[in-house]
């Protein structure tokens, strides 16, 4: 696992769009897995600035989705769908058949999940998979004792991520969903790029469990130790419990500049 420290947000934004740049430019049709919630968005700012620029040819790029509420009514404003396609999709100017994501608001939700997983790998499967990570150090929708093998399926969110989310429902808790269609740890773990994102303070025990304690379902992100290629950018306030800081400043510091992130 590779930890970099970054200045703020923003610099993390703009570091993991020139990884998603490079990916572009080595494979215009890459299949991108987005995260929701804020702490992406920097992401996705910088890489509409990228695409906007003229720098970046994102066209022929594919988009997935992480994870979607279930029962929200079919295009809700703050359905992943709907959001993604608002955030990410339509700014990059991507049609939507370059899009995909689980069908959150299906009758046979279990259908639905296999149905995605069969989609993703009828994809060739993510090739970076961005992530932001939970108070409770979930990763898409992952809450704590998920399996490590799991697979795309139904979840039911802790009280604290409903708490965390009601910011997106006009801070009424009762408007969160309880149920929820994530990516399995295991499918995450398919990816061939793993990168996630940590901002502030209150990502930094998370963080800290993340990368420097056991892998444990109870914290599912710690996860991604099990990956080839996992990349967690942290700013300095999510990197402020982390013991190994130093020496994860000073290995960053040392890498050869054509390796990237
Ligand atoms: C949602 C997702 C979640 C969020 C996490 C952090 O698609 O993947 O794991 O990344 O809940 O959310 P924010 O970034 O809003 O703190």
């Amino acid at each position: 696992m590779e930890v970099v420290i970054v200045k703020d947000a923003k610099a993390g934004g703009e570091l993991i769009a020139g990884a998603v740049a490079d990916l572009l430019a080595r494979k215009p049709d890459a299949l991108l897995g987005v995260a929701t919630g804020s702490t992406p968005l920097p992401i996705y700012d910088a890489l509409i600035a990228k695409v906007r620029g003229g720098g970046v040819d994102a066209s022929r790029a594919r988009i997935c989705q992480l994870d979607e509420y279930v029962g929200l009514p079919a295009g809700h404003p703050e359905s992943y769908r709907a959001t993604v396609l608002r955030q990410v999709v339509e700014p990059l100017g991507l049609p939507a058949e370059q899009f995909m994501g689980p069908d959150g608001s299906a009758a046979d939700v279990q259908a639905a999940c296999e149905a995605y997983e069969e989609a993703l790998a009828a994809a060739g499967g993510v090739d970076l998979q961005i992530l932001g990570i939970g108070t409770d150090g979930h990763i898409g929708f992952n809450e704590p004792c998920s399996s490590l093998a799991s697979r795309t399926r139904i979840k039911t969110l802790t009280e604290q991520t409903r708490i965390d989310n009601a910011r997106f429902f006009g801070n009424d808790i009762e408007q969160v969903p309880h149920h929820v269609i994530t990516q399995g740890i295991g499918t995450i773990l398919d990816a061939r790029h793993l990168v996630l994102l940590a901002t502030g303070e209150g990502k930094a025990e998370a963080v800290a469990q993340t990368v420097e304690g056991p892998v444990a379902s109870l914290v599912p992100a710690s996860a991604l130790q099990l990956h080839p290629r996992a990349t967690v950018v942290v700013d300095e306030a999510a990197a402020s419990k982390l013991k190994l800081a130093e020496y994860f400043r000073h290995a960053y510091d040392n890498k050869p500049e054509w390796q990237g992130i």
